[in-house]
């Protein structure tokens, strides 16, 4: 009998070069017990000892890539026989059931396949369901979550929270393994208790004005919403405090929402002024409270103020810029600088009136380096496009705008989630999930042209960009929006 003691519950590379050393001296699955030091530490030799590996003298071996990316999901099972149940699976193939995997309805596979589905389902809940809580931590804001994986999944998932969340600094517990994240190094510990959660928690109310905002009572369906956000899930979820009493409204504000009458198409009504927040305490105005006490990056911490977006709810046309400049940071208001003047002549020479536009940008904080006292624009990157999305996603969820107009590659870049080649792409409509868009320049840029012919030739283009969106927008009816200072 030979025993193989791995380091940890996915120890990829210790499986994969016991399995291949085992697989080469033709030692049978049934000769072989596998286990994790972690949990069993008495368990015989460790695959170390067993003799060196001298692969490529008797020959090296390959097996189907299908089967090591099963492999590599299976790992991650909470099932203990998942070593002995792949090595056997690696035994067979490589004993000459070259299309073993094809053969869904062996047992042995269609083990596998199970327990790669539940792996699989359980990173998607993972990725959908951890919640952060904000801490402060001396000078540092850390953000903590909390989260019950039904299977080991956290270590092969930490790089798509990296990704994600690469401005924060934060903190993945779990029962079984936790993950640090400092900005620069990833870092993995042992398993966390629930106590261990610090209770101070700013985060989980923006959850809450989240889940409020996209919750649509004429599309409520019980079942499926418990079968995408199972009730096991809830108690670590701020937003789910909300469902019990969204649930009840529900009926009432469908009824509500089919009584009232459509609003038909109007001629443009210009300046009519409407006070600041045409909806107090909609979900949008709690955002923009929630949204002043921001933390989800590091601009907050230089900048004097978050800049919101600003303009009617039910507007057709959403501008979106790239971040609050230095006029914006003092005044608290987008595009009220020398590019927000020029965006405001070319919209009205497109026949569009701005008090008629939601106006926001990309990045509501202004990033800036200071050289003497002045504080010189610099270009937000990629991870604080990304944190700030979370507010421009709920900017779009509840104005829903027809047409969105992506004032520069920032813009673009935080709407349609990919690079853009601005003078490329721009002024031609393209479809979003909801609604349509025109990119176009940032009207610093034109600003910033050097020669007076350039810009006079971009300034008519931008000017035309403005009216296919304006076209394509139809009718803008609704309300107007002033902003009293
Ligand atoms: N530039 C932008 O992108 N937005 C503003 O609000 C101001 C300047």
């Amino acid at each position: 009998m030979h025993a193989v003691v791995l380091d940890h519950e996915v120890d990829w590379q210790g499986f994969r070069r016991a399995a291949r050393l085992l697989a080469l001296r033709r030692i049978p699955p049934e000769h072989v017990v596998w286990s994790v030091r972690e949990l069993d530490d008495l368990f015989g030799e460790p695959v170390a000892e067993l003799p060196a590996d001298n692969s490529s003298a008797e020959g090296a071996f390959r097996v189907p890539r299908g089967l090591v990316q099963l492999a590599q999901t299976v790992i991650q099972a909470r099932e203990p026989a998942r070593f002995s149940l792949l090595y056997g699976l690696i035994w067979r193939v490589v004993s000459g059931a070259r299309h073993l995997m094809e053969q869904i309805t062996d047992p042995e596979v269609d083990r596998a396949n199970r327990l790669a589905k539940s792996v699989r389902r359980d990173t998607h809940k993972m990725r959908a369901f951890l919640r952060f809580r904000s801490v402060q931590d001396e000078d540092v804001v850390r953000h903590i979550g909390w989260f019950e994986p039904q299977h080991f999944i956290v270590e092969a998932n930490a790089d798509f929270f990296v990704r994600r969340f690469a401005g924060m600094t934060w903190l993945i517990l779990t029962p079984y393994r936790c993950a640090h994240w400092n900005g620069q190094d990833l870092a993995f510990t042992d398993g966390a208790r629930l106590e261990d959660v610090p209770k101070d928690d700013r985060i989980a109310d923006y959850w809450q004005v989240y889940f409020a905002s996209i919750f649509n009572p004429a599309r409520l369906k019980i079942s499926a919403m418990t079968s995408e956000m199972p009730r096991k899930y809830w108690k670590n979820l701020p937003e789910a405090a909300l469902i019990p009493a969204l649930i009840a409204g529900s009926a009432v504000r469908t009824q509500k929402m089919i009584e009232e009458p459509t609003v038909s198409p109007a001629k443009p009504t210009l300046r009519v002024f409407r006070p600041v927040d045409p909806v107090p305490n909609s979900p949008l105005s709690q955002a923009r409270v929630a949204a002043s006490q921001c933390r989800r990056c590091a601009l907050h911490g230089p900048a004097t103020q978050t800049v919101f977006g600003e303009g009617p709810i039910d507007a057709a046309i959403m501008l979106v810029g790239e971040q609050a400049g230095d006029h914006e940071d003092l005044d608290g208001r987008p595009f009220v600088g020398p590019a927000g003047q020029l965006l405001d002549k070319a919209l009205a020479e497109a026949g569009l009136d701005r008090s008629q536009l939601y106006v926001t940008n990309a990045v509501k904080h202004f990033k800036f380096e200071l050289r003497g006292k002045r504080r010189i624009h610099g270009k937000p990157d990629i991870s604080e496009i990304d944190a700030c999305r979370w507010w421009l996603d709920i900017e779009r969820a509840q104005v829903a705008p027809r047409m969105t107009v992506l004032l520069g590659a920032t813009a673009g870049r935080a709407v349609l989630g990919r690079a853009v080649a601005v003078l490329k792409e721009r002024g031609m409509p393209l479809r979003l999930a909801r609604g349509m868009a025109v990119q176009t320049v940032h009207p610093s840029y034109l600003l910033r042209l050097p020669e007076n012919a350039d810009k006079a030739r971009e300034y008519k283009l931008f000017v035309d960009d403005l009216k296919v969106a304006a076209s394509m927008a139809g009718p803008i009816s609704g309300s107007s929006f002033k902003q009293e200072r």
